[in-house]
């Protein structure tokens, strides 16, 4: 058994936290948690987790033990991926986190470094590569194809066969139709309807979901 490290402290790193409680409780998979976070004040307004969950350091002077497994705690695409690809090369161990009451169907591919979070269901033959979020409640369709280091927000709902690009953001409540694809690094405004593809980097809003000129692609 080992040390389940969560890579970042913030509200996400709680609920993590929160969620791997989850996981223990069914079968005990770690004997200990901790956060590493370059904020080493990161905690200071949670105390509750002090005295729960040490922050044991910084990402970056982070040197990989192997009684430790690891597990991504950040929600910006591109954080998350500099952050994931550091770590690994550096020799650090990821896990994926699925939480108790998912539901992952018949022929589902899970990359490591994800987390799912209570309620997803990811259906039939989907496939979700390394270091992907998905957040409450959301839902997976049939043959979706979600690329490294994406970010799901929770009650997104992804149609069957929609293509996600690397490092894209979906915000909270956000509905993508069938068969569409999203570019790398794109990012969907909370609630928006998405009904066309939409390109690399370009930030889309609405029902329907438009491209507004100008906006810049920070979730
Ligand atoms: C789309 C998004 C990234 C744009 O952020 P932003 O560039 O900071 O945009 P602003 O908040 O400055 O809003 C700019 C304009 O877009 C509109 N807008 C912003 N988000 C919108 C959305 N999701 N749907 C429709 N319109 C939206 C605003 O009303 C505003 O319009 P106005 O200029 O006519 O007043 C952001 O609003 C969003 O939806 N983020 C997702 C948040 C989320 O779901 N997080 C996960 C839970 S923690």
């Amino acid at each position: 058994m080992k040390r389940l490290v969560i890579v970042g402290a913030s509200s996400l790193g709680h609920e993590v936290y929160s969620w791997a409680l989850d996981v223990n409780r069914i079968e005990q998979q770690w004997h200990s948690f901790a956060f590493l976070d370059d904020d080493a004040n990161a905690l200071d307004s949670h105390q509750i987790y002090k005295s729960k969950v040490p922050l044991v350091g910084s990402i970056q002077r982070y040197i990989p033990n192997p009684d430790d497994v690891l597990v991504m705690a950040i929600s910006d695409p591109r954080l998350k991926i500099d952050i994931a690809n550091d770590l690994t090369r550096r020799g650090a161990a990821f896990t994926s986190l699925v939480h108790p009451s998912v539901i992952l169907a018949e022929n589902v591919q899970l990359g490591t470094g994800c987390v799912l979070c209570p309620h997803v269901v990811v259906s039939c033959d989907a496939r979700i590569e390394e270091f992907v979020s998905i957040n409450l409640a959301s839902t997976i369709g049939h043959d979706v194809h979600v690329r490294t280091g994406s970010t799901i927000s929770s009650h997104v709902d992804l149609m069957g066969f929609v293509n996600l690009g690397v490092g894209v953001f979906v915000g909270s409540h956000a509905a993508v139709l069938p068969n569409i694809t999203v570019g790398d690094f794109a990012v969907l405004g909370a609630g928006s309807v998405v009904l066309r593809n939409v390109r690399t980097s370009t930030t889309v809003m609405g029902v329907p979901a438009k491209q507004i000129a100008g906006f810049s692609n920070k979730p």
